[in-house]
């Protein structure tokens, strides 16, 4: 059967129908899903069956692993590279971040090297009266650059932001060595992707905590006037969940949200894996 990619809303998410990432992809079937996450900035596979190993393999086909900070609290065994993101608590304790990226963010802004891409396969999704919790918001960042008046494009281009690692409250203990590896780092608030050459805001209300050159006042003024405007509605696609969903966003098109609307016994179990990014230029 050939594979198909359906837009999953007209701002942002396409749909990948027709793969089976636990079979493998050749090399044709992989070129279809690098094109359609460089066009649309998420993609959705739905009901996938994979073990750890086999989805460390499809994320290998992206690029290289990253580490999470988490995962060394919430790794899975033999599969270092994905860490779990889960409400589940088993012997009293918990077996993932519970909270993770609530607010809207895109991974691991305040490193030098902020992640390339993200990738989650639902193993348990929470359900209630027969309606799926916990959905995944994504806003495309790129759309909402496209959208700003050519007067406000040219008074932001080249300007830089101050992103700390230390400006989101976390879901799960940060240690101070975790603090000490991401000191405060500098990224243009609009950024060029690397594989299409588009051009997307970065910036985020809490992770970006100044711009360079500007005083306190009109930086907090503009970071909050940006963010507001990439989490408007027509540029967000909102992900329902299914066991066996993976999903994969590239962090320089879009920005993502968690919606935390579910508690025990309603159990959600994400596998998350990162692929390692470019220095934004
Ligand atoms: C995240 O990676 O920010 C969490 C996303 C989610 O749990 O839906």
């Amino acid at each position: 059967m050939g594979m198909e990619v359906r837009p999953a809303s007209p701002a942002t998410g396409a749909e990948i129908l027709g793969a089976d990432i636990g079979a493998g992809l050749d090399d044709e079937e992989f070129a279809i899903v690098r094109a359609a996450l460089d066009r649309h900035g998420v993609i959705v596979l739905r009901g996938q069956t994979l073990t750890p190993e086999k989805q460390v393999a499809f994320t290998r086909r992206f690029g290289e692993p990253e580490f999470n900070f988490n995962a060394a609290r919430f790794g899975i065994d033999g599969s270092p590279e994905i860490y779990l993101i889960s409400n589940i608590v088993e012997f009293g304790a918990p077996i993932g971040t519970r909270r993770a990226g609530e607010t809207w963010h895109t991974d691991m802004s305040y490193a030098e090297r902020p992640a390339g891409a993200t990738m989650l396969y639902a193993v348990e999704v929470p359900v209630l009266h027969g309606l799926a919790l916990g959905d995944t918001c994504f806003a495309n960042a790129a759309a909402a650059w496209d959208a700003l008046p050519p007067a406000m494009q040219e008074e932001i281009e080249g300007l830089r932001g101050v992103f700390d690692f230390r400006g989101r409250k976390r879901s799960s203990p940060v240690s101070a060595e975790d603090i000490a590896q991401y000191p405060p780092v500098e990224h243009p608030i609009v950024r060029t992707h690397p594989r299409t050459g588009r051009k997307s805001l970065y910036i985020a209300r809490d992770d970006c905590t100044g711009i360079v050159g500007k005083d306190e006042e009109t930086s907090r003024g503009l970071i909050e006037a940006l963010a507001d405007h990439i989490v408007r509605t027509d540029f967000i696609y909102q992900h329902r969940w299914q066991v066996g969903d993976v999903v994969v966003w590239d962090n320089c098109t879009v920005q993502h949200r968690a919606i935390q609307d579910y508690d025990l016994p309603q159990r959600r179990l994400l596998w998350r894996t990162t692929i390692k990014g470019d220095i934004p230029v």
